[in-house]
């Protein structure tokens, strides 16, 4: 029976002996969020028996937002701050006060970040699941509306043809590859926030379809896909009438399409 009140060293060496890869960083942020030992100890155990440290802590850090996350959500990802910052760039290219969306939002990474830099934007968000959806309003709060539904369909109708920027993770992961993915993501993230479909493009290419509908003239849709996905997505958004065009990520891996409508 381990001591509740061990030192930072000995949580290091239990998370190593699970297997953490991270383990002195996750040791750090156990210790550092949860002072009080016998509470660190119920969630060091949680994670030593294989739950993503997100959701054990109930919290992540992305671009200096901290957000409220949970068991069966989506953990959003380090790399969605390169489409988080794009998509606060084009929400300040729009030149007033935008209208911008965030759909397929999980708990609403860059839907919150929008927020914060720029107040004055009116941002919804969209999301299917229920539990992702009371994070996402536990993490806008009131400064942001969260839809219940598919894709932009839940949104109020007056939005139509009024968005200035829609921003989206949506699941892009081939379905033949959900395999490959790390243990975690396999076992505490559903399926419904991971698998794309045949090519990982099949949500992608009906929010295109969608979007060339509740777009502005000028707006723009930005949307997370592999780069080596970015062909394939660039001609989807042009069968539907929209301009592309692809910003590489420097980690050489990730890929924003923007999608605009002329
Ligand atoms: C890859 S996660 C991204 C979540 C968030 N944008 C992020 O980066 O953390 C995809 C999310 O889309 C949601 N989703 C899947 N299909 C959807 C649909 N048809 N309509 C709305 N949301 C959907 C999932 O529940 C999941 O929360």
């Amino acid at each position: 029976m381990a001591d509740p009140a061990q030192p930072l060293a000995v949580t290091v060496d239990r998370l190593r002996a699970a297997g953490c890869v991270f383990a002195e960083q996750e040791a750090a942020l156990l210790h550092r969020e949860v002072p009080e030992p016998s509470a660190r100890e119920d969630l060091l155990r949680r994670r030593v028996a294989g739950e993503p440290l997100e959701h054990v802590l109930g919290v992540v850090e992305l671009d200096g937002l901290r957000l409220a996350v949970g068991p069966g959500v989506f953990v959003p990802r380090q790399r969605t701050r390169f489409l988080s910052r794009l998509t606060v760039a084009a929400c300040r290219a729009a030149g007033h006060a935008p209208v911008m969306v965030e759909a397929c939002a999980g708990v609403a990474p860059v839907a919150t970040a929008v927020t914060r830099a720029l107040p004055q934007a009116r941002v919804h968000a969209t999301e299917i699941d229920p539990r992702a959806a009371a994070l996402a309003r536990e993490n806008l709060g009131a400064v942001g509306r969260v839809h219940g539904g598919d894709l932009l369909a839940p949104l109020p109708a007056g939005l139509r043809g009024r968005i200035d920027v829609i921003a989206a993770v949506v699941p892009y992961v081939p379905a033949d590859e959900l395999e490959l993915l790390p243990r975690e993501a396999r076992e505490a993230e559903p399926a419904l926030a991971l698998d794309g479909g045949p090519e990982g493009l099949t949500v992608l290419a009906r929010l295109l379809d969608q979007a060339a509908e509740w777009l502005a003239p000028d707006g723009v849709l930005l949307t997370e896909i592999h780069e080596g996905q970015a062909r394939r997505a660039s001609g989807l958004a042009e069968s539907v009438g929209l301009t592309a065009r692809t910003h590489r990520a420097p980690d050489g891996v990730t890929a924003v399409l923007e999608a605009r409508r002329p």
